[in-house]
Formats: structure tokens, C-alpha cells, sequence
């Protein structure tokens, strides 16, 4: 249950990060690039609608039209308030869930996916772009990135709210990179959700990332020479990406119903 003073607060920061991205051209640009890899992972629009969770500011509206706009804290731009731990959506009638930066805030991740497995048609997706830590990008996050970075969790295990409620930008970074960026993490998600398959994870964006300033810096590099290391890095082989990325974009398809044969026929 969120406050009112949790919503207020909010939407200072969708006010806050509306400004910063008409300001940061280099922020602007690393959006573009990150959802169009999101808009190749969209299933045909004839699947089913796709649904972004936890749209905050807005910023997919400018890359990818069709998309229905939602939030747990609603605002003008919106199309719906919701709450990504039980979506008002019916069983079967979403063709695509997108989550850009949301996974990290949920306070009960496995709530979620137990709800995407609920209202995803077979073959919909679940496509998320979030945090990746590797060896390089971890000690930024960790050290120099305002939120929090808790890697001892269980990141599947319904988290317990803080007094007062948890706030929708309360988050954990590690999350992510705990269940997808690593061996175990996988083997657990997919034991505990057998309707979904996690078909892709990519890793990207190496310095150019915390050199754009993000939404809580100031941009570390003249704008000239920021897109230069960009333009270097987008020509790095994924495998570095392993050691220096940033980001990754996970797709996580639902697998058909079991088939079942029918009854012998005479
Ligand atoms: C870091 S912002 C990302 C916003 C936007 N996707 C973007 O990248 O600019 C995280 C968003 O997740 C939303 N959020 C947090 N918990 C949520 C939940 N349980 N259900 C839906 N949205 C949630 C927050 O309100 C916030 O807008």
C-alpha cells in the first residue's frame, strides 16, 4: 500500500528525472539505443498488447509507441496504475511485459513472475532491461551509485516491507544480476518457474554508461568525446561485456501448455 506521502514523493522524482533527461543529451542517447534492443525482443504486436510495468517518467512512449504505460504510482502520461505484483490483467491476454529498471525496485520479485506467468499468452515475453553487475561495473555501483547493493539475499524469497510500507524507488541493484547473471540464480528460476524459459541474456554498456551522469550526476564528459568512448564500446565483442558491462537485457519467454494426449480414439 503506498502513502500519500510515498506518491507525492514519487512524483518529484519522475518530475526530477523528466528534467534531468531533457537536459542530458548523452542520456537521451543511451535510452534510444536501450529500447530499440527492447523493441527487437517484442513478440508481433498480433500476440497480444505489450504492457510496460513500473514506467516512472514515461521515456518509453518516445521509442516505442504502442506500448500501454503503467506505474504503482499513476501519472498523467500513464495509461493505468499498476502494481506489478498482481496485475489487473486477465489470465492469457498479454502478448509482451516490459520492465526497464523496475525488477530491481520490486519488494517480492517471484510475485511478480508468478503474475507474468498468469497473464502471458504461450510464447509472450517478459523483457527487462536492469543493472548488470560485473567486475567493473560492480564497484561503481556499489561505491558510487546512490542505491543500494545487497548481495547476500535470496532473490526469489518474498522480501519483507519495511515499517511504513516499502517505496516504489527503494531497491536492491544485485537482484538482477542474482538470478540471471549467474549459474545458480538460473537453475533456481527455473525451478521455480517451469512455464518460463529465459531464452536471452545480454550483457552491454560499459563506460559510457556512468559517464553520461545517469539521473543523479552531473555528465562526467564533454558531450564530443562522451560519444567517442560510445562509439568504441558499441564496437567491443559481447564476450567483454561479461567484464566490463553495465547492463542486461533478459527475455523470458512462456513455454506452451504440456501437451496432453487425449483419449485413445477407438
Ligand atoms: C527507476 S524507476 C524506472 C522508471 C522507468 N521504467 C525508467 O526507466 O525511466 C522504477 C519504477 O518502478 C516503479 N515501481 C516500483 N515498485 C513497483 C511495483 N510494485 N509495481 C509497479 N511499479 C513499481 C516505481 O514507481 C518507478 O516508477
Amino acid at each position: 500500500m503506498i502513502s500519500d506521502e510515498q506518491r507525492v514523493r514519487t512524483l518529484e522524482r519522475y518530475d526530477r528525472h523528466r528534467e534531468v533527461w531533457r537536459k542530458n543529451e548523452a542520456l537521451r542517447i543511451l535510452y534510444a539505443e536501450w529500447y530499440g534492443r527492447i523493441a527487437r525482443q517484442l513478440p508481433d504486436a498480433a500476440l497480444g498488447t505489450a504492457v510496460e510495468i513500473g514506467s516512472g517518467p514515461g521515456f518509453a512512449r518516445s521509442f516505442i509507441p504502442n506500448l500501454e504505460l503503467t506505474d504503482i504510482v499513476l501519472a498523467p502520461w500513464h495509461d493505468r496504475e499498476v502494481s506489478a505484483h498482481q496485475l489487473p490483467l486477465p489470465d492469457e491476454s498479454v502478448g509482451a511485459l516490459v520492465l526497464f529498471d523496475v525488477l530491481h525496485h520490486l519488494s517480492a520479485p517471484a510475485a511478480f513472475f508468478d503474475e507474468a506467468s498468469r497473464v502471458l499468452v504461450a510464447g509472450g515475453r517478459i523483457v527487462m532491461c536492469e543493472p548488470y553487475l560485473s567486475p567493473f561495473s560492480f564497484p561503481v555501483y556499489r561505491w558510487l551509485h546512490p542505491e543500494p547493493l545487497i548481495l547476500g539475499v535470496d532473490p526469489l524469497a518474498a522480501q519483507v516491507e519495511a515499517p511504513g510500507g516499502k517505496d516504489p524507488f527503494d531497491a536492491n541493484q544485485a537482484i538482477p544480476t542474482l538470478i540471471f547473471g549467474r549459474k545458480r540464480g538460473l537453475a533456481q528460476f527455473a525451478t521455480r518457474f517451469p512455464g518460463l524459459r529465459v531464452s536471452s541474456v545480454d550483457r552491454f554498456a560499459g563506460l559510457a554508461h556512468p559517464t553520461s551522469g545517469g539521473f543523479s550526476r552531473a555528465p562526467v564528459l564533454p558531450l564530443m568525446l562522451w560519444r567517442l568512448l560510445n562509439a568504441v564500446e558499441r564496437r567491443l565483442p559481447s564476450w567483454a561485456y561479461r567484464l566490463i558491462g553495465f547492463r542486461m537485457l533478459v527475455v523470458v519467454e512462456k513455454r506452451p501448455p504440456p501437451f496432453r494426449p487425449g483419449p485413445a480414439s477407438a
